[in-house]
């Protein structure tokens, strides 16, 4: 039982069937038409003009970064976000991009009048402020509609382009129960895993207006994501927008499930309230976590890193009787 993220679940059955009878040719021609069917399929769900299948969020995150961006830009983006964060700073390094963090709130967004403030003047002290970047979901909080929007507005004010890091995207259509299209309306580009909550091994979609995915496609050649018959992966990422999206309901049941019964243990500080999808995070004791880590893993069960916060995440391949078990296990580490 593997809780450390959604990135660990195998491709099922009926997943790996589909790349079996996956029709292929080489993508960097052009030819797969299994790639094309899942860029054309991404870009729809996503009511935008065109599509790009990529290798992982990260590259899908750094080609819109330097399709959006020159040398000397500047991207405005969520000090909690990914981008930010946990993305070897690939902007910066590879785009001669400067990154601005903007203060996240713990609801996972930031306010329209940080992201204002932020903007710099048209100066030559500045850098240009060319990009801002949001994120659905931000550890697991979803953005709502009216937040997308308003935080879009504030960039658009400004004359920002505004990309979205979806990586987690549908989950938050999951939970608000509204088109994904709609969700997105307000950004120009959305970059969405398939790899993660979604179940393929591999995978991600970058879609927006045909050019732009005209300059990400040139990006993603220059770091050397070209790949040939690549349609096997892109077949699971068809698979997964058809059969996967729906079931995430069920790692948000199972995910409130396990806070609910994990709030009941005195030890532990969690607030099942916060949980809106697939994570939980849950609060010990100095010095608790690694026992409890430990004990667990002896046991095949596998949570996350952190010193005293420990980030539980749901998927594919937790079920309810899962999350049962691992309730159990933790009621007794405590007793
Ligand atoms: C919010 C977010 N964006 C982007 C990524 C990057 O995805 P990948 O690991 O496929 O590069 C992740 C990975 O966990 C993520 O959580």
């Amino acid at each position: 039982m593997d809780l450390r993220s959604d990135t660990v679940t195998k491709p099922t059955a009926a997943m790996r069937q589909a790349m079996v009878e996956a029709e292929v040719g080489d993508d960097v021609y052009g030819d797969d038409p299994t790639v094309n069917a899942l860029q054309d399929k991404a870009a729809k769900l996503l009511g935008k003009e065109a599509g790009l299948f990529v290798a992982t969020g990260t590259q899908s995150n750094l080609c819109a970064t330097l399709a959006h961006c020159q040398r000397g830009d500047e991207i405005l983006v969520g000090d909690k976000y990914h981008i930010f964060r946990d993305e070897a700073g690939g902007a910066a390094v590879l785009g001669g991009v400067m990154m601005a963090p903007i203060s996240t709130a713990t609801s996972g967004a930031m306010l329209a009048d940080d992201i204002a403030a932020a903007v710099k003047p048209d100066d030559a002290h500045c850098a240009m402020s060319r990009l801002l970047c949001l994120e659905n979901t931000v550890a697991g909080q979803v953005q709502s509609v009216a937040n997308i929007d308003e935080m879009a507005a504030a960039g658009r004010a400004y004359g920002l382009a505004v990309h979205l890091d979806g990586a987690r995207l549908m989950n938050a259509v999951v939970k608000l129960g509204i088109p994904p299209a709609e969700i997105v309306d307000a950004v120009d580009t959305v970059s969405l895993c398939l790899s993660k909550g979604l179940g393929t091994p591999a995978g991600s979609v970058l879609v927006g207006p045909t050019d732009f995915i005209r300059r990400a496609h040139r990006i993603r050649k220059l770091v050397g994501g070209g790949m040939r018959q690549i349609g096997i992966v892109a077949a699971a990422g068809i698979h997964a927008l058809d059969h996967h999206i729906n079931r995430l309901a069920d790692d948000h049941a199972n995910a409130l499930r396990l806070a609910e019964r994990l709030a009941q243990v005195k030890a532990i500080h969690v607030e099942p309230d916060l949980v809106e999808t697939n994570m939980v995070f849950i609060t010990l004791p100095d010095g608790a976590a690694d026992g409890l880590r430990a004990h667990l893993a002896a046991r095949g069960i596998l949570l996350g890193g952190g010193a005293r916060q420990i980030r539980l995440v749901t998927h594919l391949d937790i079920t309810r009787d899962d999350i049962d078990l691992l309730s159990e296990e933790i009621f007794q580490y405590f007793a």
